[in-house]
């Protein structure tokens, strides 16, 4: 298996622990051991009680059940834990698909979803999203991308990068396309339950067909990539048997003190959202503003679920030389949209508390703008 580096990993490494400012990020607020614990009287001392053997494959029964609430019609025997979200996609893509084989991948997207399914030898079909089309999801090009050998369509919503998300009916339709030709579907949900209102919650895909797989995680919603805690959930019993065993290369189980610090988190989710939204919220308005102010330099497609938008720079430079700059001389980190073959976009991450301090570095840098 030959895979291409990771673009935004490798980007990432010489600025995400230095620069002091993260514009970038894709994450909601962390928090600290401590916090989590302090979320349930007794939980500190069950903490260092908690056993630090091998823990069950597919994840610790108590945690696949907290999971499985988060779910109206998949139970906790058909959720399967990894060690985050890239471990579920690169093993979820090896099972699905294989030489011979055709997928639908929509772009841009999380780099593993398009390597990862080329890997395999299937051929990969590209669905674009598009600025001058707000983002929307357009499934008339989606449809016309459905060859006789499409096992396999996967999409990410809400989305990163460019913070688009299928509606009601878009979902609806989807769900019924696959269905009647038979075709999987792998939702990358890692951002939902972070809709900015409620109204834009879709139902999770893997509780409406049974060939549907929804893919969720800490990290994101939640706040807590450090868990290094993923899992997918699906009623799809071929694909899930072979995932089992396929785990057993890779992690084989999951972290015993992760698992603990997850099932607290989700027993609590709801506070945990809560905080997160209302940072997200607040930091959007910022944002609104921002644009406004900056019109001429970027522009961009406000969305209505996640922590992450897409906007476009307006300027005559490229945006890989605007992100170096910036980090150079604000110590401010964008993500620029090289990384995911996008000239000219910028990842912007509005899920961070130190928003206002970040936004007025990159006012500063373009203010001083020639
Ligand atoms: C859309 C999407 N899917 C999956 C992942 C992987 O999540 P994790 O790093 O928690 O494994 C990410 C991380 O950025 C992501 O943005």
């Amino acid at each position: 298996m030959r895979l291409q580096p990771f673009k935004l990993e490798r980007f990432f490494v010489p600025f995400e622990f230095t620069a002091r400012y993260m514009l970038g990020g894709s994450d909601s607020e962390s928090v600290n051991i401590g916090d989590l614990l302090a979320l349930e009287p007794g939980a500190t001392e069950q903490f260092h009680n908690h056993w630090l053997g091998y823990t069950e494959a597919p994840g610790a029964p108590y945690l696949r059940e907290e999971i499985a609430r988060i779910y109206s019609a998949t139970a906790p025997e058909q959720v399967l834990v990894f060690a985050g979200a890239e471990e579920a996609i690169f093993w979820y893509l090896n099972a699905a698909l294989q030489a011979g084989d055709h997928a639908i991948i929509q772009t841009p997207c999380y780099q593993s979803h398009l390597e990862v399914a080329r890997a395999t030898g299937a051929e990969v079909t590209e669905w674009p999203l598009h600025f001058e089309n707000g983002w929307a999801m357009e499934l008339d090009g989606l449809e016309k991308n459905i060859r006789p050998n499409t096992r396999l369509i996967v999409l990410t919503t809400p989305n990163n990068p460019t913070g688009a998300h299928l509606s009601h009916a878009g979902q609806q339709a989807m769900v019924e396309l696959a269905r009647s030709r038979g075709i999987r579907l792998f939702f990358d949900e890692v951002y939902r339950e972070l809709e900015h209102a409620p109204q834009h919650r879709l139902p999770a895909v893997c509780d409406l067909y049974n060939r549907a797989t929804s893919l969720g995680v800490m990290s994101k919603s939640y706040g807590l990539p450090g868990l290094r805690i993923g899992w997918i959930a699906t009623r799809d019993g071929e694909i899930f048997a072979r995932l089992q065993e396929l785990k057993d290369y890779t992690s084989l189980c999951n972290s015993a003190p992760s698992e603990f610090l997850g099932a607290l988190a989700l027993r609590n989710r709801g506070k945990l959202l809560e905080r997160n939204l209302a940072i997200v919220r607040h930091n959007i308005e910022l944002l609104d503003r921002f644009f406004q102010r900056w019109s001429e330099a970027m522009t961009w497609v406000k969305p209505v679920a996640g922590p992450i938008a897409f906007p476009k720079l307006k300027l005559p430079t490229s945006s890989a030389a605007f992100v170096q700059d910036l980090v150079d001389k604000q110590s401010t980190l964008l993500v620029p949209g090289e990384v995911y073959d996008r000239p000219g976009f910028l990842r912007l991450g509005f899920g961070r508390k130190n928003m206002l301090e970040a936004l007025a570095r990159l006012e500063a840098y373009l203010k001083a703008v020639p």
